[in-house]
This record gives structure tokens, C-alpha cells and sequence, in this order.
């Protein structure tokens, strides 16, 4: 099968993805079903040539890639192994245009599938780009429950840059922790002094593999990584498959079979080539440099943008990109460099290793190219801001039906630290909004009768701590479970507006994603957006369509998008922890058409949703809705 030809994350043979092409061309491919069999359980595994205990897919970290043609019905057919934790996965980019019971996310589109139990998502890959997938209950996502999911153009969608290369290589990128997330998760939860921060990752992943304590680059390390001698755990001669495996894991990045073994790119000399990268970090926004390479930036989260070259890339966690990179640099072996960025970084680069076929050397001879520095946010804009969409790209609406202001602050609720959007901290009830609609017990099942406010007190002092602020404009922060409620077709603009931190003189970035759509990035600004200044502002013209997008510190970020596609979606910050700490909202859009869709029963059967007698209507198919 192709994705098993081509999809191998360490090397990708150009001949083999040239013949994969050509044959995608002949055959112009007529829609299929991608049919896939997972089972998802911890395993132990040494992403970073440490024993840890992970989630694993089908017996292995990261999970396998998907690919599939635009246009494919996905069908995967998930069973969960971890007998004594419930478990969804989420498909980072694909809209579930019709089938929101498949965004995979718990308490919100779908009952968590418990231990030893099965549970099919089907969904069509709508449209071309690089995604990926990963677990989205709890802080499954951080324990390593993700991978790739890459989706082809075809010839009736196809990607404007096509033809402007001849292979591709994919990188997934990611943070690890060595301590466990339900530790983390207990730390967050802590109240007063038993809070207790995650802190900066360990490790930084290049498609599940990283070097703790042991660097690529440095000769001596090379040496002194190489583990296979110094066995701390099994006694030589012991040949126990306990103790092979171990060693397999935990001999260093140098020997046979091991799992953290560096990322090596073989790539012909005089091509060019799409570099995907997406991140899906728990916490870190990263850098990315190619070693002596320029990146022509084609595709951000399966949009096409205005292509536009530059020496490395920005990347927030729920973000992806494609860049082409031409192989025109003199033939060897060459380092490229990850680094984090926005937080004083205590974790080292990741390297991999970008290899001409040609290259008398496996490794690169040059030390590896520094990334900026953490704290030049500046250089993060200019990245940011050049990100337009390429021409024949769908523009906005220019009407606005519903504006929504979302004011972003770091609160106390009673001694427990939270993140609250105009002072309301999210927290997930345990019937799934999707169901409690689709069965009617929405009263019963959360607070669907209040509503989420669409602003803030315009008092409020953005430079300032919570309780810095005039009296006026001090709010109690509310735990709550309740909803944005979108009619069906209204257009929206939301502005997110970050604010001071609780520690004065912090503000942090925000990766902000939206599930169910893309939506248009009309722009960016400094201190606190003022409507009647700044909406003229406002790019309609080639505003790009992304699913994740950064509010910056102390500034705002404008985006639209057309609530054409009912469901229950999540809008939330991309940072694991945030996300725990209740830094999201959510979004129940055109709820009075849900009755239309077949909501398969084993997606929402649960909860409150099991007192209701029927569901609403019958099923038929709603109208498809535009990007
Ligand atoms: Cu990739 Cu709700 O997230
Ligand atoms: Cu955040």
C-alpha cells in the first residue's frame, strides 16, 4: 500500500514518492475508503533514549500515518486497551464537514470510548495539507497519543504548487516530559501551595525521536552516548526479551533497532523538495532551520498561502506548514535545528539530519545553526505577519452578523490557578454537548441557559494583573460549562485580546485553534483593540485561512468565519496545560440543524443523553457549507 511504501518518517526515497505521483496522476483518483485498525494501549517506550511509560498505537510511538487522497472516506477503527482510562482522538484540521460526531473530541462531540471497547470514526479528508491527529481527553495528547495525518491533492483538488516539486519528507514535532501527565494533571489541579507548574519539556521530538542528555552534534557525546556496554538494568548474557528491549530503548541513538535513533533525511542532489512540518507540542512554539537552506513557505494548516522565502520558520503548537526546500547546496550531510522559542528554553535543540545521497559523510561537519533567540518576539511578527493567502484563495464575507470579543486572563478561583476568556474558566460536563442536543436534555446536561458573554468590561486594564484592576472592572471568574450558541450561516468575528498574566509584567503567546473550520486571519495588533480604529484595518483582501492561529503577548488577534457547519466545536488554546486550566470556549453552531445529520448513538449514547427517549428528527444530509 502507498502509505506504507512512501510513509516510512525517517526516510523518504524520492523515487519512491515520484512514482507515487505519477501513478496518483494516472489514476486520478476516484475517492476510497482508507480503512485502518488501531489499538491503543501504554506501552514502554525511549523516545528519548529514556524508559518511559506512553501511549502507543498499535504497539509503537508516535502512531502510524494516515494518508489518503482528497476526498477519501477515513475510517479508522479504534479500540482502547487502556483498560482503566477512556480515550478519544481528534483529526487536527479536517473540518468534519457533516460528521461532528468524529472530531474526536471528549465531552464535547463524543462519549470517551472506555476500556475495551471499539469505536469507528469515518470522515471525509476533505481537502489537501498537512495534519495530524492526537488523543484529546485529558492530557492524553502529552502522554504521545498523535501522529501524521497527510492528505494528497487530486486532480480535481489540486494544490497550486504541485508541480513545483519532485519529493517529500514530513516532520512531526513535539515535547516530551519525563514526568508523567498524570502528575502533571495533578500539579495543575493543586490548590494554593500544592499548584505546581509543568515547567519547560525535557525533550524536544522530530517524528517521535529525541536525545536526552546527549547531543548529534557533539563528537565526544557520540562516543559517550553509546550505551550498549553500560547496562543499568539487565546483567550481561541476559537475553530475557525484557532485557533486549531495554537495551533496544536504552542504549543511546547509535546502535541497532533503537528508538531514538536520529532523524535522517536522504535527499538527492539538484530537486526540491515540500518539507511538512506540523507541531503538535504540548507546550513549546518552536524554530525551525535547515542548515545552509532556504524555505519557500507554501501551505499553512492546509491552506495555500502567498509563497514567500525565508531562513527558517516559527511554529505553534496546532500549526502546520509546507515549505519547499531546493537541494542546491554543495552534497553533504547538513543539520536541521529546532529550538524553542517565547519561553527562556531549559531544553536543548532537537537536530535531524538532512542528507544528500551524494554527501561523502554521514554527519554534518559544521556545528548546528543556532535558532533566534526566545525572547525576540519581534522576529516571531515578522514571520507571522508575511503569511498571506495565495491568490484564488476564498476571501471573507464583508458582512459581520456577531462580533465576539474574547478577553484572555490568568485568574484565581478559589487558591486554584485558571485560564478564563471574559472571566469564565471552561470546564467539560460529563454528558457530551453533541449528544445533549441531538437527544434535547441540553438543560439537564449543562448550563445551556446561560450564555457566554461576547465581551468584556472595556475598563479593563490589559497591562495589568487581575487584581490590579479599578473595581469597576474586577469580575469573579465562573467555572462553567456553558456555550457560544451560533445560528446556522452567521458569519463571526472573534477578536481574542491577551491581557497581563497574574504575575505583573507577563503576557504570554497563544496558539488558538478552532475545530470545524478554517478561518480567515484579518490581523494583528498592539494593547487593547478598539473597534472603531481598528476594524477599518482589518486585511479582506487576502486575509489566509489557517485552523490555528497566535494571539501575541499584550496584543489581539482578529479572525472570521461562516458557522455553516453544525456541530459542537472546541476553541481553545493549543497548549496542553492551558487547555487543562480551562483556556477554552465553546461552540454549539446551528444546533437547530443538527437533527438533519446522523449522529451515529454509540458516539453520544452516555451521560444525560441516556435518560432521553428518542432523538430529535430523522436523518437527511445538510447542504454542504463553503470553506
Ligand atoms: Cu489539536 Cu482541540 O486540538
Ligand atoms: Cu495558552
Amino acid at each position: 500500500m502507498m502509505a506504507t511504501r512512501c510513509g516510512s518518517l525517517t526516510v523518504q526515497l524520492l523515487r519512491c514518492c515520484t512514482l507515487m505521483l505519477v501513478f496518483a496522476g494516472l489514476v486520478a483518483a476516484a475517492p476510497t475508503t482508507r480503512r485502518f485498525k488501531w489499538d491503543v494501549e501504554y506501552i514502554m517506550w525511549a523516545p528519548d533514549c529514556q524508559q518511559s511509560v506512553m501511549i502507543g498505537i498499535n504497539g509503537k510511538f508516535p502512531g502510524p500515518t494516515i494518508e489518503a487522497n482528497a476526498g477519501d472516506l477515513i475510517s479508522v477503527e479504534v479500540t482502547n486497551s487502556m483498560h482503566t482510562e477512556g480515550l478519544v482522538i481528534h483529526w487536527h484540521g479536517i473540518r468534519q464537514i457533516g460528521t461532528p460526531w468524529a472530531d474526536g473530541t471528549a465531552a464535547i462531540s463524543q462519549c470517551p470510548i472506555n476500556g475495551g471497547e471499539t469505536f469507528t470514526y469515518e470522515f471525509v479528508a476533505d481537502k489537501p495539507g498537512t495534519f495530524f491527529y492526537h488523543g484529546h481527553y485529558g492530557m492524553q495528547r502529552a502522554a504521545g497519543l498523535y501522529g501524521s495525518l497527510i492528505v494528497n491533492g487530486t486532480d480535481q483538488q489540486k494544490e497550486p504548487y504541485a508541480d513545483e516539486y519532485d519529493g517529500e519528507l514530513n516532520m512531526l514535532l513535539s515535547d516530551w516530559y519525563h514526568e508523567n501527565v498524570y502528575a502533571q494533571a495533578a500539579g495543575l489541579d493543586g490548590k494554593g501551595k500544592h499548584w505546581e507548574w509543568v515547567g519547560e519539556p525535557q525533550t524536544l521530538l522530530i517524528n517521535g525521536r529525541g536525545q536526552f542528555d546527549c547531543s548529534l552534534a557533539i563528537e565526544r557525546d557520540r562516543k559517550t552516548c553509546d550505551r550498549r556496554k553500560t547496562d543499568a538494568y539487565c546483567k550481561e548474557g541476559d537475553k530475557s526479551e525484557r532485557c533486549e528491549l531495554i537495551r533496544r530503548s536504552e542504549c543511546g541513538p547509535f546502535c541497532e533497532g533503537t528508538q531514538c535513533a536520529p532523524v535522517v533525511f536522504d535527499v538527492e542532489p539538484g530537486k526540491t523538495y515540500r518539507l511538512r512540518i506540523a507541531s503538535t507540542t504540548s507546550l513549546s512554539a518552536l524554530n525551525v532551520h535547515v542548515e545552509g537552506h532556504k524555505l519557500t513557505v507554501v501551505e499553512a494548516d492546509g491552506n495555500s498561502v502567498a509563497p514567500f522565502e525565508v531562513d527558517d520558520i516559527d511554529i505553534y503548537s496546532g500549526e502546520s506548514y509546507s515549505v519547499l526546500l531546493k537541494t542546491d547546496q554543495r552534497p553533504q550531510a547538513y543539520w536541521i535545528s529546532v529550538g524553542v522559542r517565547g519561553r527562556k528554553p531549559k531544553t536543548p535543540n532537537a537536530l535531524a539530519i538532512l542528507k544528500y545521497t551524494t554527501s561523502k559523510s554521514e554527519w554534518p561537519a559544521a556545528v548546528p545553526p543556532a535558532t533566534p533567540a526566545w525572547d525576540n518576539v519581534t522576529r516571531s511578527k515578522e514571520f507571522t505577519y508575511k503569511i498571506k493567502a495565495r491568490e484564488g484563495t476564498p476571501r471573507p464575507p464583508t458582512t459581520v452578523d456577531r462580533r465576539i470579543l474574547m478577553l484572555n486572563t490568568q485568574n484565581y478561583v478559589d487558591e486554584h490557578i485558571k485560564w478564563a476568556i471574559n472571566h469564565v474558566t471552561l470546564s467539560l460536563p460529563n454528558t457530551p454537548y453533541l449528544g445533549a442536543y441531538f437527544y434535547g436534555v441540553e438543560s439537564v446536561a449543562f448550563d445551556a441557559a446561560t450564555e457566554s458573554p461576547d465581551t468584556f468590561d472595556r475598563g479593563y486594564d490589559i497591562k495589568k494583573p487581575p487584581e490590579a484592576q479599578a473595581p469597576a472592572a474586577q469580575a469573579e471568574t465562573a467555572v462553567s460549562n456553558r456555550v457560544y450558541k451560533v445560528a446556522n450561516g452567521t458569519v463571526v468575528d472573534v477578536v481574542l485580546q491577551n491581557a497581563n498574566a497574574l504575575e505583573a509584567g507577563v503576557s504570554e503567546s497563544h496558539p488558538w485553534h478552532l475545530h470545524g473550520h478554517d478561518f480567515w486571519v484579518l490581523g494583528y495588533g498592539e494593547g487593547m483593540y478598539e473597534h472603531d480604529r481598528d476594524f477599518k484595518k482589518l486585511d479582506v483582501t487576502s486575509p489566509p485561512l489557517r485552523n490555528t492561529v497566535v494571539l501575541f503577548p499584550n496584543g489581539w488577534t482578529a479572525l472570521r468565519f461562516v458557522a455553516d457547519n453544525p456541530g459542537v466545536w472546541a476553541f481553545h488554546c493549543h497548549i496542553e496545560p492551558h487547555l487543562h486550566l480551562g483556556m477554552g470556549v465553546i461552540i454549539a453552531e446551528g444546533m437547530e440543524r443538527l437533527h438533519e445529520l446522523n449522529v451515529p448513538k454509540e458516539a453520544v449514547m452516555c451521560g444525560q443523553a441516556t435518560r432521553a427517549a428518542v432523538p430529535l428528527a430523522p436523518a437527511t444530509s445538510p447542504s454542504p457549507p463553503s470553506p
